[in-house]
């Protein structure tokens, strides 16, 4: 719909909500020495491309569902790998561990009865010592969660349903172990931005 623009737009919706510079810096900060990294449900790349920035030394796959995977990276050529795949799917074919896996603004989109199966995958691909850099749009009761719930909805299409700050730490306990939250720190420009480190 925007042509030429989009790109530029999709950033300019986005920064409404969080700034993935400084969400990816926090990462970069927790994890410095990451060399193979995968982040599951990378989208059309706004994060891979920062991944990229910030890593140059890695190796980085990005993995979707969506046909579009990849679509607006628009970073160094060849710096990411992106592959339409589910993580079961992408585990078949290629496995091996990671020593940073991102999950970045996508549980909310997973329905419920599927989101400890797909962390579980994502456990099961982390590196002995390696990291997941978590984050999720914590749901409460501001006018912002609720026009990001709307927007997101609109935009998506998808039934999308946002977890507390409590029912996040619950779901990452159950898969990834009850101390595995090592680190927390929220993302600006608002607090439902949650950004969590978690060692399995
Ligand atoms: C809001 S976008 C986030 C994209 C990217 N992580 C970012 O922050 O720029 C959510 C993405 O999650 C993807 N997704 C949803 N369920 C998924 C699943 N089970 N496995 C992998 N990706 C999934 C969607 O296709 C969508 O691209």
């Amino acid at each position: 719909m925007f042509g030429p623009y989009e790109r530029q737009i999709s950033e300019a919706y986005r920064s409404i909500y969080v700034n993935v510079d400084e969400y990816v810096a926090g990462i970069s900060k927790w994890v410095p020495n990451a060399r193979r990294i995968l982040e599951v449900g990378c989208g059309e790349g706004a994060v891979s491309e920062r991944l990229a920035a910030v890593y140059p030394d890695a190796e980085i796959i990005g993995i979707d569902i969506a046909p579009n995977v990849g679509r607006l990276y628009s970073g160094p050529p060849g710096r990411v790998r992106f592959v339409q795949a589910t993580i079961e799917q992408y585990h078949a074919t290629a496995p091996g561990e990671f020593d940073l896996v991102v999950l970045a603004d996508v549980l909310h989109h997973v329905p419920l009865q599927l989101r400890a199966s797909l962390l579980d995958a994502i456990r099961k691909m982390i590196a002995p010592g390696g990291h997941l850099a978590f984050k999720e749009w914590e749901r409460n009761r501001t006018p912002i969660h609720w026009l990001g719930y709307f927007s997101d909805r609109w935009i998506t299409g998808d039934r999308i349903s946002y977890m507390s700050r409590d029912e996040l730490h619950q779901s990452i306990a159950q898969s990834f172990g009850r101390d595995s939250i090592i680190a927390e720190q929220r993302v600006r420009p608002w607090r439902n931005n949650l950004s969590l480190l978690v060692r399995p």
